[in-house]
């Protein structure tokens, strides 16, 4: 009988008395030797349950399924079914390793179309935004390129068409001061040339004298102003022209700080240049240069009070280094991401300018392949630092 029933279910099949003693083995062809079995399923068979076991034979899995077997009134033996778990622990991890392989998979490719999807849609955007930061910073040439015609490229069309009007905005401006100031410029010459024809006529002790020596000064002021504004607008419409040759540094400076010392004594501050006997040479436009110079050490000058120092320092690296250090007021942190703008203007500054010096200064040395930077500290002082690239030394 057990035989048959392994034949019929793949499985060790015996059978066992109610007190566990082995009858019958479908494993070995002869009558078995009488051994107790009492694991735990046969215990559980025994008591008239069905009973469950995992043995754990020689690494291997072995499932056990007794079952006890009643005739009309008693339980009369136990059926005992065993069987290697280890096909099915095989196919459990053949399962396991594709499921693995399946789910690994997706991921991947579902991130690879993750990332190409975002990158579709970030990818324009991120062109608007460079073109805007770009026109933040004072470019109004820039254009976004529109990729797509969903909402980022509308939001593109619309950049462009603003970017377009304030482009032709700025550019009327510019004309408009730089017509503006050249208007100006004919009648200021006129004031000044009648006003000094007129002091000559009336004579140094007249009353009126005084009064013409000051619509002279003060012509000579607005001159001043409607020059920097000429240059302004130069610079902006990219009509300024420099005229480059080679300049002695050296020389350069001692020439800007005698023309400024008269200023200096004015406010009461010493102008100093540390001599650099180096022939340091640099090719450039003098008169530009000068003028460059002559702002930073004006603003040196204008931010210290009386009895301080202005001093011009000239070393040679691999570059040309220009030092124009001062012992006035300084700068504060937040002014200081602004005095290279145009039309800046410092809140404590005691003597209006334009602000247009620094920004004028900054185009002038970035034209000339130079940097110009600023240190400073609040009540202490500041220091500006022009490099230009040597010609020859
Ligand atoms: N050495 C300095 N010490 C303290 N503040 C300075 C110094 N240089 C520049 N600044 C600040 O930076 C501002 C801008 O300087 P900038 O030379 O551009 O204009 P300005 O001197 O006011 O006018 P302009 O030079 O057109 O006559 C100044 O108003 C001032 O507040
Ligand atoms: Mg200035």
């Amino acid at each position: 009988m057990v035989k048959k029933l392994a034949a019929d279910t793949n499985a060790q099949v015996q059978v066992l008395n109610t007190e566990g003693m082995l009858l019958g083995d479908s494993s070995i062809s002869s009558t078995p030797i009488p051994v107790k079995i009492l694991t735990p399923d046969v215990i559980q068979a025994i008591s008239g349950e069905n009973g469950v076991y995992i043995e754990n034979l020689h690494n291997e899995k072995v499932l056990h399924v007794s079952v006890p077997i009643k005739n009309k009134i008693n339980y009369i033996a136990v059926l005992r079914l065993s069987s290697s778990l280890e096909e099915v622990y095989n196919v459990i991890k053949k399962l396991v390793l594709f499921f693995g392989v399946v789910i690994t998979a997706s991921s991947l490719v579902a991130l690879v179309i993750g990332f190409f999807i975002a990158n579709r849609l970030t990818k324009p955007l991120n062109m608007v935004k460079k073109a805007t930061q770009e026109m933040a910073k004072g470019n109004f040439k820039v254009r976004a390129q529109k990729i797509s015609n969903d909402e980022i490229g509308v939001l593109a069309d619309s950049f462009n068409k603003m970017a377009e009007e304030l482009g032709q905005l700025e550019e009327m401006k510019n004309e408009f001061i730089s017509n503006i100031s050249h208007e100006l410029k004919t009648p200021l010459t006129s004031i000044k040339g009648f006003a000094v024809t007129a002091m000559d006529m009336v004579g140094e002790n007249s009353e009126l004298y005084e009064y013409l020596n000051i619509i002279d000064e003060e012509a000579d002021r607005l001159s001043r102003l409607v020059d920097e504004l000429l240059d302004f607008s130069k610079i902006e419409l990219n009509k300024i022209k420099l005229t480059f040759d080679d300049v002695d540094i050296n020389c350069l400076i001692r020439e800007t700080v005698v023309a400024l010392k008269p200023v200096a004594e004015n406010h009461g501050v010493n102008l100093i240049c540390e001599k650099n006997n180096d022939n340091l040479v640099v090719y450039g436009d003098k008169n530009r240069l000068k003028q460059v110079l002559v702002n930073l050490i004006d603003n040196g000058i204008k931010a210290c009070e009386s009895g301080k120092t202005v001093k011009v320092v000239l070393e040679a690296k691999e570059r040309a280094i220009i030092k124009v250090e001062d012992e006035g007021h300084g700068i504060s942190e937040s002014e200081m991401k602004h005095i290279f703008d145009k039309f800046y203007r410092g809140k404590n500054s005691r003597y209006s300018g334009t602000g247009l010096g620094l920004a004028i200064a900054k185009k002038i040395i970035e034209e000339h392949g130079g940097s110009i930077t600023v240190e400073s500290e609040e009540n202490k002082g500041t220091v500006f630092t022009v490099t230009l690239p040597i010609k020859y030394q």
